[in-house]
């Protein structure tokens, strides 16, 4: 039996998160590579950030992380990472990966604070020898009007907990939690002191409403409390997840 890896591509190695719609097709290009060869060995499960298309929309629009909004609203998140969505899954396909893309918006749904998700779908789409991808989105309430905008990180956190994979790795544009006094990366952490490391989150240029690394950390702590070893570290050099997956180069380790 393949062990199963649950891989983030984050908004912020997939796209230019400081220019609306542009998706990294480089990027998008090398991890399907990589993956291309991993899953002769791995099962994975894909999740994938907003970048610059859901966090550019929820910008602009002034939403805040949860609350009421406008349908019309609504719908353009759900169409802007619908469509980032269509370009990884066609990248993805032409190096041969039967990516299957599940709606997020479909697979989860709230109530007030209970976050519920239909596991089905994903269960079955792995049975069936494909790659199940999800991604950051907006959810709704059982409450009219009401949404929760939930990142593709507390997704990560949702299927370790449940689906209890051997790995769960974080790709970034970066090559890890850097101390911004020495520059360099933070190698391992144990997820007992998480809390401590997230004073070291530098102010970003980049839009992220989900709360960017801080909040990331904070998930990743709570997968490595489950026994789950997380990686973090840079998808967009060449190798970059192959190596992340190998355990080769620099990145940060939590467990
Ligand atoms: N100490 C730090 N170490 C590493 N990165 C940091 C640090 N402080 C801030 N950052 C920023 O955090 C960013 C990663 O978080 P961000 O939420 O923007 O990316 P992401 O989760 O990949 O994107 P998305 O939410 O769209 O999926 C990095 O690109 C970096 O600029
Ligand atoms: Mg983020």
């Amino acid at each position: 039996m393949k062990s199963l890896i649950i891989t983030k591509l984050g908004g912020s190695a997939i796209t230019n998160k400081h220019i609306p719609f542009f998706a990294k097709k480089d990027v998008l290009k090398n991890v399907a590579r990589d993956i291309s060869i991993l899953m002769e060995q791995y099962k994975f499960i894909i999740v994938h950030g907003g970048g610059s298309y859901g966090h550019f929309i929820v910008k602009k629009n002034k939403l805040k992380k949860k609350g009421y909004a406008n349908p019309l609203v609504i719908s353009e998140i759900n169409q802007a990472m619908l469509t980032l969505s269509n370009i990884i899954s066609a990248t993805f396909l032409e190096k041969g990966i039967p990516l299957f893309t599940l709606h997020t918006p479909s697979i989860l749904s709230l109530e007030g604070k209970k976050l519920k998700m239909h596991l089905r779908p994903i269960e079955y789409a792995l049975n069936s020898n494909l790659m199940p991808m999800l991604s950051g989105n907006i959810v709704l309430d059982k409450e009219k009007n009401r949404y929760a905008i939930i990142s593709g990180d507390v997704i990560m956190k949702l299927l370790a907990k449940i689906l209890k994979p051997k790995l769960a790795i974080f790709g970034l544009n970066v090559d890890g939690l850097i101390d911004p006094k020495s520059g360099k990366v933070i190698r391992q952490i144990k997820w007992q002191e998480t809390l401590k490391f997230t004073n070291l989150i530098m102010k970003t240029q980049a839009p992220d409403i989900t709360g960017g690394m801080k909040f990331k950390l904070l998930q990743a702590a709570k997968i490595a409390q489950l026994g789950i070893e997380v990686r973090i570290g840079n998808i967009t050099k060449e190798r970059g997840l192959y190596n992340l997956v190998a355990g080769k180069g620099i990145f940060t380790k939590i467990t």
